[in-house]
């Protein structure tokens, strides 16, 4: 009997305890009516008399051992609860989902980093914006056909308040306000009254590039697309221009690169063409250069504007527009695996 006693005790001594559910399955094992220590309570009664005494003694050390053990326990958990909060601060909190980042924002990331290396700095402006920015400053003249090919929300009350069509406007901004030379990039949200379907929207994003400077020439644009192409679509990308019209520019191109999933065979992704259109650029037309207070004698000048909704789907393949809207986190989590 002594010896169980003291196999016992070591147990309890031994015992320890990560929550307060442990502590009470120790107190039922132990110290309820059919406990351990009831048990040899109970076989108390066949204990031969002259060791009564002694097994009497170590049978009380023993269960208010249990007693001392499970009420300190139970206390230092209950101190961690807060008082009478009821909250188990020992419990496992819940995982917290890690979000990802947008694929438009990925691009974005990408294509600004590609041109930060080329020495162009970010620059912003309103996406609500005057007539003068969006339009004339970019010779766009009242009353222009041009006008139209821009599908304008104009604010009722005030016909001089749009929203910006394109991030062309920032143009406007950093020439009359920034030291030259500029070598500015303009990512940024802009805004077209135009149906929304699988391949349009109200609402997308663009990215403007801009460098003004003495003796800039065409060669320096065709370099900088290049440049851009090969590292956003990879070493074998060639790029095309195609003659075109913008107001803001003169010459003007349109640029395509070989469609990076069939490497410029044919697919169904480029019509069977090969090639892809990214962007549009041209020169900054010397009237524009002057509306904006730079000598046209002096200085020249690139740009070009692309839309990162629509490099975004030819980077991922992505056949619907309206996926980027939606914020459906099945669609959205697909692209924190890319490691930008
Ligand atoms: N702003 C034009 C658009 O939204 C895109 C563009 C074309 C920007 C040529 C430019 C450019 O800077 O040079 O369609």
């Amino acid at each position: 009997m002594l010896d169980k006693i003291k196999n016992l005790l070591e147990e309890l001594n031994g015992f320890s305890a990560t929550t307060l559910e442990e502590v009470e399955q120790f107190r039922i094992k132990h110290l309820s009516k059919k406990g351990s220590i009831a048990v040899l309570f109970a076989d108390f009664k066949d204990v031969p008399n002259e060791q009564k005494k002694a097994v009497g003694q170590a049978l009380n050390e023993l269960k208010t051992t249990a007693l001392d053990i499970v009420n300190s326990l139970k206390d230092s958990f209950t101190n961690l609860d807060f008082g009478k909060s009821g909250l188990d601060l020992t419990l496992s909190g819940d995982a917290v989902k890690l979000g990802s980042r947008h694929p438009l924002s990925l691009v974005k990331n990408e294509i600004t980093e590609i041109f930060s290396r080329l020495g162009f700095t970010i620059s912003e402006g309103p996406e609500i914006e005057d007539d003068w920015h969006n339009f004339s400053a970019l010779n766009f003249p009242d009353e222009h056909p041009a006008r139209d090919m821009q599908d304008t929300f104009f604010i009722e009350k005030n016909p001089d308040v749009i929203l910006r069509t394109h991030t062309s406007s920032v143009q406007a901004h950093d020439m009359s306000e920034m030291e030259l030379p500029i070598r500015c990039l303009t990512p940024g949200r802009v805004f077209r009254n135009e149906a929304i379907s699988a391949r349009a929207h109200c609402i997308f994003h663009q990215i403007e590039c801009l460098y003004i400077d003495e003796n800039v020439s065409f060669a320096d644009l065709k370099q900088t697309l290049t440049y851009f192409a090969k590292e956003f679509f990879g070493e074998k990308t060639e790029i095309r221009l195609r003659p075109s019209y913008f107001p803001f520019t003169e010459p003007s191109a349109e640029v395509d690169v070989t469609c990076s999933l069939c490497g410029g065979k044919g697919c169904n992704v480029c019509k069977g063409t090969g090639w892809l259109e990214i962007l549009g650029c041209g020169m900054v037309d010397p009237n524009v250069l002057e509306l904006n207070g730079i000598d046209n004698k002096k200085y020249t000048g690139f740009a070009l504007g692309m839309g990162i909704e629509r490099i975004t789907m030819l980077k991922y393949g992505i056949k619907d527009l309206r996926l980027f809207f939606e914020n459906d986190i099945r669609f959205l989590e697909q692209f924190s695996a890319a490691g930008f």
